[in-house]
């Protein structure tokens, strides 16, 4: 039963993955339970990255679903051969060499790519049923987010394995192929866009008196309680917004020296930034 994994890259963020699946709890229907792996391989370049891996599981216990990982380098054509899934972790200007090493046994099987800028049309020169995913670092902690793309060869079974699998990252949102590269940039560049903004607050708290700690207790719950005020009220944020800002008062005062700033717009243009590059990422060589 079950089948095997194979992670050709295991960074920062395939890292991320093989942690959250291995420690998913065991879910009680069968059917669900079947998407899982009864084993990954974690396939690096070398052997300190395989070592740091192997600490890493250690780390954990056991899985919860009895999941197996083996961490090794060098080893990617046996693991691939192996293997029913291959998650595609490896930097994009490493994408080419990859697979190339392995396109004989990776044909046929699905392959999960969270690699930037590569499109579904390239990866399918390796083997047609391919699913492109974005995601980002929070994924370590059950946090994240990732878009998902599917290319037509991906079966609706494939699919469920996809969503089970990624499902532990975060939150899932499908999504045309021609969103990724501006996913690339909101979500997996996204996190950097959010430190630099807490990063900021927390300075201003600083500036003015308050202690870094305070600060950044502060910083973070303001961040967070006002996520989770969106969300659960689903109000659009200008509304929210306008609702704090008392005539007069020291919100519109704070947001419109930010304004005189750029801020927003300054946002808005980094993000595209971010997306441009993105697509540029799987044509370099
Ligand atoms: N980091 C992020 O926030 C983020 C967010 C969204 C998406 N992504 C995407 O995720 C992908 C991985 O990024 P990352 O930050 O996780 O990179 P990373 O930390 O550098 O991980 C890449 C891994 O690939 C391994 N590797 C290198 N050559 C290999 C080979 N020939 N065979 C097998 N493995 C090999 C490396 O191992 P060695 O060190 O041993 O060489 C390394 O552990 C990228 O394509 C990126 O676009 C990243």
């Amino acid at each position: 039963m079950g089948y095997t994994l194979t992670i050709l890259g295991c960074g920062v963020m395939g890292q991320a993955i093989l942690s959250a699946i291995y420690k998913a709890e065991k879910p009680t229907d069968v059917a669900v339970a079947e998407l899982y792996p009864s084993k990954i391989i974690a396939c690096n370049g070398d052997e300190p990255a395989a070592e740091q891996v192997a600490q890493m599981i250690k780390g954990y216990g056991e899985s919860p679903n009895g999941i197996v990982v083996e961490s090794a380098f060098g080893n990617n054509r046996e693991a691939v051969s192996e293997s029913k899934v291959v998650i595609l972790g490896t930097k994009p200007f490493l994408v080419e060499t990859v697979l190339d090493e392995v396109k004989d046994v990776v044909s046929g099987k699905l392959l999960i790519s969270i690699a930037a800028g590569w499109t579904i049309d390239q990866l399918a020169n390796y083997t047609p049923p391919v699913s492109r995913v974005m995601t980002n670092t929070p994924a370590k902690y059950g946090y994240g987010c990732a878009v998902i793309a599917h290319s037509a060869q991906v079966t609706a079974d494939q699919k469920k394995t996809v969503s089970q699998l990624i499902s532990h990252v975060g939150t899932c949102v499908e999504l045309p192929e021609k969103n990724m590269d501006a996913a690339t940039s909101l979500v997996g560049s996204g996190p950097a866009y959010v430190l630099l903004m807490i990063e900021s607050m927390m300075e201003s708290g600083i500036k003015m008196g308050i202690p870094l700690r305070e600060s950044l207790t502060c910083s973070l719950k303001v961040l967070e309680g006002t996520c989770k005020m969106v969300e659960e009220s689903g109000t659009h944020p200008s509304v929210l917004k306008h609702q704090v800002c008392t005539p007069g008062g020291t919100t519109i005062a704070g947001l419109c020296k930010m304004e005189e700033n750029g801020v927003k717009s300054g946002i808005i243009k980094g993000v595209e930034e971010g997306a441009i590059v993105a697509a540029k990422l799987g044509k370099r060589k």
